[in-house]
C-alpha cells in the first residue's frame, strides 16, 4: 500500500483495522459529492510512522478507537504530543461517548459514533471537511494568538527597553543638571569672590566694555572720583579725565579693541584723572584686557598718587635746597680761600721778598733760605687757588658754561696724562639758567674723575645739545664699563659712593632726568636732559 497519493480533494488517512468498516468509508465518499483520497491502515505504530514522514501528504487522520496494539486515543495522544497539527477525528462504537469526551479533552478535533443504523456514514463528508476547517481555524486563530503573544511580548520588551533608555537619559541629564549647578555655583562663589575682593580693595577697580562704558565700579572708585555707582555704571569712561585727554583715551581704545594691542595694557602708567567735583588728580594706572564670548573688556585699578606726588616734590624741594645751600658754602669757601688766605699768602709773599732784599749779600745761606720759603708760599698759592677753583670757578659766574667746561676738560687733561678728550656742543647759543650751570659743571666733574678712577679709558667724547625745551648733556667713554645690576657699594666697602647718586639727585633738583649704559667691557655712556630756559648770552 503506497502511503501517499498526490491528489488535490480531500485527503484522508484512515486508521481502521476492521475490513467491513473500511470499505463502508470508502463507499461514502464514493457516493458523495466530496471527492477524496483515502491512505488506509491497520494499525496505530504504522499510522504514527506514516504520519511522522509524510504529515504534509494528508488533510485529516481518522481513527478507529479499537485498534488492535496501540487504541486509538492513545495514537490521538502521541500525535498530539509529536505536534504533527494534523485534524484528528476518532470513531467510537455506540455507548462509548464517555471515551470520546477523553479524546476531544486530549485535544482531538472530533468525534463520530459508528451507530449501527450506519448513517455516520452518510455524515463523514460532512463532518471531515468541517473538522479540518475547524482545526485549521483552530490553528490560524492559535498563529494569531501567537503572533499576538509574540508582538505583545516584544512590545512589552520594546517599552522595557525604551524605559531603561529613558531612565538612563533622565539620569544623564540629571548628572549634567547637577554638574552645570556646580559650575555656576562655583562661578557664582569666584565671582562673589571678586566683588568682595574688588569692594575691599583700596585701588579703585573699574571695568569697561568694548565702547568704553563702565560696568563695574567699586568703593573705592566711589570715594576717588566722588560719583556714586549708580552715577557711574554706564557712562563712558571719559568722564574721569580731563577734556584734553578724552579723544586720544577714545583713539587708544578703538586701537586697543581692534588691534588688541595697547602700550598700556599689562603696564603701569601715569595719567591725569578728574574728580566729580572737576579736580585733576594724578593716578597710576594698572591695565589688563580680556575677551569672553559677550565681548570685549578692560579692568583697570586705579590709584590716586596724589599724596605720594607730593612727597616726591618735597624730596625734590629739600635735595634742591640742600644742593643750593651746599653750592653757597662753596662758593663761600672758595671766596674765603681765595680772598683771605690768598691775600694772606700774597702779603707773606711780599713780606718775604722784601726780607730777601733787606738781607746783606754775605748772609747767602739766610738768603737761599729766603728764596726757597717763597717757593713753598708760592706753590701754597696756587694749590689755594685750584683748591678754590675746583670748589667754584670763578668763570662759571664770569664766562658762562661753555668756557668753563672747555677749560676745566683742558685742565683736566693736563693734569691726567694719556686721555683724550672731545668737547663739542650743537645749539648752545645762549647761556642757561646759573642753578642749571653749576649742575652741568658738577656733572662734568664728577664724570671725568670717575673716568679717571675707573674706566681705563683712552678716548672720552663730551656733547651738548640743545634742542628745544631740552638741555642734553652726555658723556661717553671706551672704558671697562660696569656691571649696573651689581650693588654700587662692594662688601667690605669703607664709605657709601655719592658720585653717581649726587649726580641723579642735581639732575632731578631740576626736574631733569639721567640714564646711565653701562656694561662691561663696552664702556659707559652717562647722558643727562635737563628742562630749560635759555637766558641771553652773557647775562
Ligand atoms: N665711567 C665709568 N667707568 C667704569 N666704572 C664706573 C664709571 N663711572 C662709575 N663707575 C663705577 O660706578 C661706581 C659708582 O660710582 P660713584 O661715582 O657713585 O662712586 P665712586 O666714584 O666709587 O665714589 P665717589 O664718587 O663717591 O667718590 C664706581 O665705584 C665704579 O665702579
Ligand atoms: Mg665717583
Amino acid at each position: 500500500m503506497d502511503p501517499i497519493k498526490a491528489s488535490s480533494s480531500l485527503r484522508i488517512l484512515l486508521v481502521e483495522d476492521n475490513e467491513y468498516d473500511r470499505q463502508a468509508f470508502r463507499r461514502a465518499f464514493q457516493k458523495s459529492p466530496v471527492s477524496s483520497d483515502i491512505t488506509e491502515c491497520v494499525r496505530g505504530e504504522e499510522a504514527l510512522k506514516i504520519i511522522r514522514t509524510h504529515a504534509p501528504s494528508f488533510d485529516v487522520v481518522v481513527v478507529d478507537y479499537a485498534l488492535p496494539g496501540m487504541s486509538g486515543l492513545d495514537l490521538c495522544k502521541g500525535l498530539l504530543h509529536e505536534k504533527t497539527s494534523l485534524p484528528l477525528v476518532i470513531l467510537t462504537g455506540r455507548g462509548s461517548e464517555e471515551l470520546a469526551v477523553q479524546a476531544l479533552k486530549a485535544g482531538v478535533d472530533d468525534y463520530m459514533v459508528k451507530d449501527p443504523g450506519r448513517i455516520y456514514l452518510d455524515l463523514l463528508p460532512v463532518v471531515l471537511p468541517g473538522a479540518v476547517r475547524k482545526h485549521g481555524d483552530r490553528l490560524a486563530r492559535k498563529r494569531a494568538e501567537e503572533a499576538l503573544r509574540k508582538a505583545h511580548d516584544e512590545l512589552e520588551q520594546r517599552v522595557e527597553k525604551r524605559t531603561a533608555k529613558l531612565a538612563r537619559t533622565t539620569e544623564k541629564l540629571m548628572l549634567e543638571l547637577t554638574e552645570r549647578k556646580r559650575v555656576e555655583e562655583s562661578l557664582r562663589l569666584s565671582e562673589e569672590r571678586f566683588r568682595s575682593v574688588a569692594q575691599t580693595a583700596s585701588d579703585a577697580i573699574i571695568t569697561v566694555d568694548s565702547r568704553g562704558k563702565i560696568l563695574f565700579w567699586n568703593h573705592a572708585a566711589v570715594n576717588m572720583f566722588g560719583y556714586s555707582a549708580d552715577e557711574a555704571m554706564g557712562k563712558p569712561l571719559t568722564l574721569l579725565m580731563p577734556e584734553r585727554f578724552r579723544k586720544d583715551h577714545d583713539d587708544a581704545l578703538k586701537r586697543a579693541v581692534s588691534t588688541g594691542r595697547s602700550i598700556m595694557i599689562g603696564s603701569t602708567v601715569e595719567k591725569v584723572g578728574l574728580k566729580k567735583n572737576n579736580i585733576d588728580f594724578p593716578v597710576e594706572l594698572s591695565l589688563a584686557r580680556w575677551k569672553t564670548r559677550e565681548g570685549i573688556f578692560f579692568t583697570g585699578i586705579v590709584r590716586d598718587v596724589t599724596d605720594r606726588k607730593r612727597a616726591e616734590e618735597a624730596i625734590r624741594h629739600l635735595s634742591q635746597q640742600l644742593i643750593r645751600a651746599t653750592e653757597e658754602e662753596r662758593k663761600k669757601l672758595a671766596r674765603d680761600l681765595h680772598d683771605e688766605l690768598g691775600q694772606a699768602l700774597t702779603a707773606l709773599h711780599f713780606s718775604m721778598e722784601a726780607m730777601h732784599d733787606s738781607l746783606p749779600e754775605e748772609l747767602k745761606a739766610q738768603k737761599a733760605s729766603c728764596d726757597e720759603l717763597i717757593g713753598q708760599v708760592e706753590k701754597l698759592g696756587d694749590t689755594i687757588r685750584d683748591l678754590s677753583s675746583e670748589l667754584r670757578p670763578d668763570m662759571l659766574d664770569d664766562l658762562g658754561l661753555v668756557p668753563t667746561l672747555e677749560w676745566y676738560i683742558k685742565d683736566f687733561v693736563k693734569r691726567i696724562g694719556g686721555l683724550q678728550i672731545d668737547f663739542q656742543t650743537i645749539g648752545v647759543k645762549k647761556r642757561p639758567e646759573a642753578e642749571i650751570e653749576i649742575v652741568l659743571y658738577r656733572f662734568l666733574q664728577e664724570a671725568l674723575n670717575n673716568i679717571a678712577r675707573h674706566a681705563k679709558a683712552k678716548h672720552v667724547s663730551v656733547l651738548l645739545t640743545y634742542s628745544h625745551p631740552k638741555l642734553i648733556f652726555t658723556i661717553k667713554d671706551d672704558g671697562v664699563g660696569f656691571d649696573q645690576t651689581e650693588p654700587m657699594v662692594p662688601s667690605g666697602a669703607k664709605r657709601q659712593p655719592i658720585g653717581l647718586l649726587g649726580m641723579r639727585e642735581r639732575v632731578v633738583s631740576v626736574g631733569g632726568s639721567i640714564d646711565i649704559r653701562s656694561s662691561g667691557g663696552k664702556g659707559t655712556v652717562i647722558r643727562a636732559e635737563l628742562p630749560i630756559a635759555l637766558r641771553e648770552a652773557g647775562t
